[in-house]
């Protein structure tokens, strides 16, 4: 067994921690500071100026800033729960295992909701023949089979999110379907189109007619956004 002396400290990116006898834990002196916290807090970025999109409401697009700003609010609130739990020992409990899975459920509510506004705003229509438009062609044998792809993803019954995402090991471009907000995202892959598919996203401009949303927003897409994104 291990005594004091023997313990091994390492510096890990969060801080330092000590292993003894097959136990891990943060010393205090590995905590961030409380300015250090301050800096990693999450705040909601402001998206007013896709108020008057071509087919989006000012009411539909302002009820969704204030959604998202829900998912921002409750990342920090379950992160510093999370920290507050380390910190006291609790990590053994059920309450910290629901948070801890509850966690990928906010955050990415919070970062798909910053690339979906991110992605909007934009005029005119893809260029087949830029950067974006050849790599789309490579993957889907042309722009027509992947755009048709992404609206029949999009059309599918069920809440969640479509993107169109470039998996950085061979460049290969592939639409996903992500349920709600964190189930099936490729690891490592790199988002470039987001569309979201809750009936938040919607429902107040067009009822069921979710064909019509997915037109507006093919009209609505900041295509030099999306190219930017690209590896
Ligand atoms: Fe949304």
């Amino acid at each position: 067994m291990l005594n004091r002396r023997e313990f091994l400290t390492i510096a890990g990116a969060g801080g330092v921690v000590a292993l003894a006898a097959g136990s891990l834990a943060v010393t205090p002196a590995g905590r961030f500071s409380e300015k250090e916290e301050q800096q990693m807090t999450y705040t909601a970025k402001d998206y007013g100026r896709l108020i008057g999109l071509a087919g989006f409401s000012e009411t539909l697009l302002k009820n969704h800033f204030t959604l998202y700003q829900g998912y921002v609010t409750n990342t920090n609130k379950v992160l510093d729960t999370l920290a507050q739990m380390l910190k006291e020992g609790k990590t053994a409990t059920p309450e910290y295992g629901e948070l801890k899975r509850r966690l990928g459920w906010e955050f990415n509510g919070m970062r798909l909701h910053e690339y979906y506004f991110e992605n909007l705003g934009g005029q005119g229509g893809l260029d087949a023949n830029g950067k974006l438009g050849k790599k789309l062609a490579e993957s889907f044998g042309s722009v027509e089979a992947w755009e048709k792809d992404f609206r029949a993803t999009g059309a599918m019954r069920g809440i969640g999110w479509v993107v169109l995402y470039e998996d950085p090991a061979n460049g290969r471009l592939i639409n996903f379907w992500v349920n709600e907000h964190d189930v099936a995202h490729p690891a490592g892959g790199q988002p470039l189109l987001i569309m979201d598919v809750f009936e938040h996203a919607y429902m107040v401009d067009y009822g069921l007619k979710k064909a019509d949303y997915i037109e507006a927003f093919f009209k609505a897409v900041n295509w030099k956004a999306v190219e930017a994104r690209l590896k």
